[in-house]
């Protein structure tokens, strides 16, 4: 199998981190993975706030936790006000993800360069995973300006970074009746 596509396999969303923090070169690395992807009218309408100061990580992970709580949806709350639950999974690199609101499709533009990221930080054997409960920390709008956040700009999610307590687990099943040829 061409390495790529070994890479695209063998990421797991990680769950699990060492407390020691990546190296700079490795960051560096997996941001520039994420600038290079593609983007509608190459609008690249992202900011990428790396956040690497315990303090501050907890302070998001606290504020999130503090709004899952009070979602209607009950797997969510419950998330919420579980103690020992940390929505960066201990990770110590996070990094949050917005994008310019009125660019064509900054979502998906900023979801593009998200994919980059972890599947560049698997290349290098760091651990990562997609974080959509990142975005509850930043309902508050002074969240925005705690970060230095545009005010034009959207937090869609985080990514959370750092060196891998295990070997991945097995990927969890894919459905795969959902190809069909026209040929
Ligand atoms: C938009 C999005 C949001 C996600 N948010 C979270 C999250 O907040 N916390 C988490 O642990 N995993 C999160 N994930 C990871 C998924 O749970 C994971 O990708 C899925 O279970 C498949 O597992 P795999 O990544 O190991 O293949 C998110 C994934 C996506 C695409």
């Amino acid at each position: 199998m061409n390495q790529t596509i070994e890479t695209i396999k063998n990421r797991r969303s990680v769950r699990q981190y060492l407390p020691d923090q990546i190296k700079d070169q490795e960051l560096e690395d997996i941001l520039e993975a994420a600038i290079y992807a593609p983007t509608a009218h190459n609008d690249q309408p992202w900011k990428f706030t790396i956040i690497q100061n315990r303090e501050l990580i907890d302070e998001i992970n606290q504020g999130a936790k503090e709004a899952m709580k009070g979602v209607d949806i009950e797997w969510i709350s419950k998330l919420g006000a579980m103690e020992g639950f940390n929505i960066f999974h201990g990770a110590p690199t996070a990094v949050i993800i917005s994008g310019k609101k009125d660019a064509i499709s900054p979502m998906v533009d900023c979801s593009a360069a998200i994919e980059n990221m972890l599947l560049a930080a698997e290349s290098m054997d760091i651990g990562s995973c997609w974080i959509g409960f990142a975005k509850f920390y930043f309902l508050n709008p002074e969240s925005y300006k705690k970060f230095d956040i545009p005010d034009d700009h959207e937090v869609y999610y985080g990514v959370a970074l750092g060196y891998k307590v295990r070997e991945n687990s097995e990927a969890p099943e894919r459905n795969r009746n959902v190809f069909q040829y026209f040929r």
